[in-house]
């Protein structure tokens, strides 16, 4: 299980569910967000090193007003309820997205565990919100700009400006509700990621089924455009860099 380090859940399906059972969307979101407490669990369990957890997209603004205002809210209560375990787990927390337009509560309650959190060396725990992987590529382009005007970026400059760098490449994306797409969810972290899509609505994902994918998904060989698995993205991309020039070396005689 030690290769898959970094997983990403696009939690998704709130809305059907709910109106399976003839409820309204926001009652799929409450039971949706009772599951985010045992999946970080599991996570924990499982020893990864990194979970990225999609809740609100910067394209859900679209959704009824009473809709986006439902998930706000839910987002800050998890932010209360889950305080102490957090803490007593030694998870290291952040919010990636533009948090600038979170209601001021919601974001001093971020702040604060964000702080509380720092030197944390456990589960590093993302929950992306208001977030838009476009807008965080665009976003660290321009940084770049501003402070290097002169200068050419590198894939390895954009990986240090990215919300989060230390969690690094996703190794695994798993989306609930059973599309298949990736809904502008860490486009770049997720070039080379593994990616599983199950029919399951999120209020009925559960830890076995999570346990289950990653030990699915761990038997499956990651090539990096390799023949066969050999070692991780960095070294096939270090190997492909130096057959590069050795290829264009030879041909110069
Ligand atoms: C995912 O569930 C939660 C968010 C996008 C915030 P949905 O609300 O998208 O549920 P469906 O896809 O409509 O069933
Ligand atoms: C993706 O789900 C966003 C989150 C889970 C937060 P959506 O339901 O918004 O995505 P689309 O509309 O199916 O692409
Ligand atoms: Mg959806």
């Amino acid at each position: 299980m030690s290769k898959i380090k970094h997983v990403a859940i696009i939690m998704d399906g709130n809305g059907r569910w709910a109106k399976k059972r003839f409820r309204p969307r926001i009652w799929g979101h409450v039971r949706g967000s009772s599951v985010v407490s045992d999946i970080v669990k599991s996570a924990d369990d499982i020893g990864l090193a990194a979970l990225t957890m999609y809740a609100f997209s910067t394209e859900n603004w679209s959704r009824p007003l009473e809709e986006v205002s439902s998930l706000f809210k839910l987002l800050k209560k998890f932010l209360i309820k889950e305080k102490a375990r957090i803490l007593d787990n030694n998870i290291k927390f952040k919010v990636i997205g533009e948090t600038q337009s979170l209601p001021y509560e919601t974001i001093s309650l971020i702040n604060e565990m964000e702080e509380l959190t720092k030197n944390a060396t456990g589960l590093k725990l993302t929950f992306a919100f208001n977030y838009g992987g476009r807008s965080e590529i665009v976003r660290a382009v321009n940084s770049f700009q501003l402070s290097h005007p002169d200068k050419l970026l590198t894939e390895s400059d954009l990986n240090g400006l990215m919300y989060r760098p230390e969690t690094g490449d996703v190794d695994l994306m798993i989306r609930t509700g059973g599309e298949q797409r990736i809904s502008n969810f860490l486009i770049w972290q997720m070039a080379y990621a593994e990616l599983y899509f199950t029919p399951t609505k999120w209020p009925d994902f559960t830890p076995r089924e999570f346990k289950k994918i990653i030990e699915h998904v761990s038997c499956r060989e990651r090539r990096f455009g390799n023949v066969s698995h050999q070692g991780d993205l960095g070294d096939s991309i270090e190997k492909a860099e130096n057959h590069k020039t050795a290829f264009v070396e030879r041909a110069k005689h």
